[in-house]
C-alpha cells in the first residue's frame, strides 16, 4: 500500500470518514492532534467537520472586541481570499484553494496561538484545532 493511501487508512481509522482533500502532510497534523485530543479528552471520538465549520463561523465575546470570529479575518467563504486588520491580503483558508495549507505543524500551531487567543481569548484545544482543520481540507 502507498504511504499516502496508509495514512488515508489510518486517518479513517483513528477519526472517522471524513469528507477530505488532505494530502500525507495534513494527514500527519490531524494525527497528532487526534493522539492530542485522545490525551485531553478521554471521550474523544474523532474530529468533526460541522464542529470545525461552527467554531470558523461562530462568534464570541470572550476575545479582543475588534475580532469576535475567524470570519473577522478570513472572511466566511473558506475559498476566499481574507484581509488583517492592517489590510494585508491572507490567502484562503480552504486546502482546495490553497493546497500547502495545514502541512506544518509548527506553522498551524503559531497561528492557532495567536488567532485562538484574539478571537476565544483563550487557547483552542487539540480537539477543536482538529475539527477546524477537518472542515478547511473538506472545503
Ligand atoms: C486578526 C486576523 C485573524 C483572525 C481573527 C483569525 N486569523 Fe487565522 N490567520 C491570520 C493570519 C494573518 C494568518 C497567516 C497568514 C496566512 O497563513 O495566510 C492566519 C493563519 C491561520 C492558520 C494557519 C494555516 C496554515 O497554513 O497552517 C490557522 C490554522 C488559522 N489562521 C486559524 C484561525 C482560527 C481557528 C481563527 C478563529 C479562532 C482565526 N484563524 C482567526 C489572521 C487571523
Amino acid at each position: 500500500m502507498k504511504p499516502a493511501l496508509l495514512a488515508a487508512v489510518v486517518l479513517a481509522g483513528t477519526l472517522g470518514t471524513l469528507p477530505s482533500h488532505a494530502g500525507p502532510t495534513q494527514t500527519a497534523v490531524l494525527e497528532t492532534y487526534a493522539a492530542q485530543a485522545k490525551v485531553a479528552e478521554p471521550g474523544f471520538a474523532g474530529f468533526s467537520v460541522e464542529r470545525g465549520k461552527a467554531l470558523f463561523l461562530g462568534r464570541f465575546t470572550t476575545g479582543k472586541p475588534d475580532t469576535p470570529s475567524c470570519t473577522t479575518c478570513h472572511t466566511t467563504d473558506p475559498r476566499k481570499e481574507g484581509q488583517t486588520r492592517a489590510g494585508k491580503v491572507i490567502g484562503p483558508m480552504a486546502l482546495s484553494a490553497k493546497p500547502d495549507r495545514y502541512g506544518v505543524l509548527a506553522e498551524a500551531e503559531k497561528w492557532f496561538a495567536r488567532n485562538c487567543d484574539s478571537v476565544l481569548g483563550r487557547a483552542c484545544t487539540p480537539r477543536e484545532k482538529g475539527d477546524f482543520i477537518s472542515f478547511m481540507v473538506s472545503q
